[in-house]
């Protein structure tokens, strides 16, 4: 079932209460209006259900792993049953082990460290910087930006083809674009990889939030995403996959909790035993806290249901792109075209103006708070800009003039979270800015666009 049938079927669901949801913004024309957060790609706000968990919890927090008083025996349980928790709302692997990071680009980061000797490494540039620029101490090959999922398999098919077959090999790959919001053949390109004795890390930080993703299924060998992008915005992330690769590495971070023995040698050294659980990458205090928000996030989206949750989302995608695709000064980005399944992230361009200064315009003038910029994906911006970028042109005047190409661009994103009206208070804006113009005027200060006050 494609994703806009699964929205037909469905019932459209509530948004999923999530905190900030009544916070007035003052607007500079006068008076407050109730903030419309659009830019979930960036940072979700926390659900509701997550605050409530981790405020039920707060009184009873204490170390973990090291303790021997009540409550450092329960954060300890917490912990490890948040452990579970999000590995059964990965599906991984019965042997995976899954390492509580900081967050994506901290497990990509972890991974990268953790590569065998000599391994190739094949990422598309299309990629974010959290999965682009790790892997630079290895055989790197980076792949151009494909225009259709099946060019991004043979893409990937080719390259591998002609890679030396005898060493260790990943790709690493996002499950849905930050920039595009489209959603790349992960179970494809995880058959090509294996098919050339490769192996697959899956950059899910924008795929978790809003799909159900097995493991399994897809057959990754390692998954990466960040709690804050999932609505639970406590400091932690996850890499989870095969145990091999990760208990052959050095630890992350050297430290407690990762060492098992630590004793002197005769020539007045130091030997470490280091742990070859997950323990090994979480040297230091863990943040129970963190990883207890993931799990009630991974419980409370599964509970409310992903069918309902992607129905919903696929109604404001629609409402979205329908809007946009009647002011004809929008340019949507794409690589894929049109009819790709995509989750709630859209960047566009508007013909004649400024992305910093349209995006500020949508902040004081609606609040609206969507992102202007490269969205640390400099390659795919020049792929999809046609140009060479900029994270900055002079606000107030056009970065390009109407019909040129522009340097950057804007970014409106949404979730669990998001009412119908602050998608339709977007469109309105869009459009209205467009045809009537900014009712302000901005100047740049500390390079940001900002209102003229
Ligand atoms: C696709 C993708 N990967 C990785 C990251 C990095 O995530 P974090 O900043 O939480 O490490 C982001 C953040 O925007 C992202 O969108």
């Amino acid at each position: 079932m494609s994703v806009s049938t699964v929205a037909a079927a469905t019932t459209i669901c509530a948004p999923l209460p999530v905190l900030g949801r009544d916070v007035t913004v003052p607007l500079v024309t006068g008076g407050e209006v109730t903030y419309a957060a659009l830019d979930y790609a960036a940072s979700a706000p926390a659900l509701q259900r997550v605050w409530d968990d981790v405020a039920a919890y707060a009184p009873y927090y204490g170390s973990v792993h090291r303790g021997a008083g009540y409550l450092s025996q329960l954060s300890t349980d917490l912990f490890e049953n948040a452990r579970k928790t999000v590995e059964e709302f990965l599906d991984c692997r019965p042997d995976d082990q899954l390492i509580f990071t900081r967050s994506t680009t901290d497990s990509l980061n972890l991974l990268a460290a953790a590569l065998p000797a000599d391994c190739q490494v094949f990422v598309f540039e299309t990629e974010h910087h959290a999965s682009l620029l790790p892997w630079q101490d290895a055989r790197v090959t980076y792949l151009n930006a494909p225009r259709t999922p099946g060019q991004a398999v043979e893409t990937l098919e080719q390259a591998l083809a002609a890679r030396d077959p005898q060493g260790p090999a990943l790709v690493c790959v996002t499950g849905a674009s930050n920039v595009t919001g489209e959603l790349w053949p992960v179970r494809q390109l995880a058959a090509a990889a294996h098919a050339h004795g490769a192996r697959i890390v899956l950059d899910a930080a924008q795929l978790a939030p809003h799909h159900p993703v097995s493991v399994q299924d897809l057959d990754v060998d390692w998954i990466a995403f960040s709690g804050h992008k999932l609505y639970a915005p406590f400091g932690s992330g996850v890499l989870a996959g095969r145990a091999d690769w990760l208990q052959a590495a050095d630890p992350y971070l050297a430290g407690g909790g990762a060492s098992r023995k630590v004793s002197r040698r005769e020539d007045g050294g130091v030997d470490v035993e280091w742990h070859d659980s997950a323990a090994r990458h979480e040297a230091g205090s863990p943040n129970v806290i963190g990883a207890y928000s993931i799990a009630s996030a991974c419980k409370a989206l599964t509970e409310a249901g992903f069918d309902t949750l992607v129905a919903r989302e696929q109604h404001l995608i629609e409402k979205v792109r329908t809007g946009l695709a009647e002011v004809p000064e929008v340019k949507v980005l794409s690589l894929f075209g049109d009819d790709a399944p995509r989750v709630g992230v859209i960047s566009f361009v508007v013909d004649g103006w400024n992305s910093s200064h349209f995006a500020a315009a949508l902040s004081a003038e609606y609040g609206i708070g969507v992102r202007d910029g490269l969205f640390c994906a400099h390659p795919l911006l020049r792929t999809l800009l046609g140009t060479d970028p900029q994270t900055q042109g002079e606000c107030g005047a056009p970065e390009a003039a109407p019909g040129e190409k522009s340097l950057n661009a804007i970014r409106v994103s949404f979730g669990a979270g998001t009412p119908d009206e602050h998608v339709e208070r977007f469109v309105g804006a869009v459009r209205e800015l467009v045809t009537k113009g900014a009712k302000w005027t901005y100047h740049t200060e500390n390079g940001r666009c900002v209102p003229a006050v």
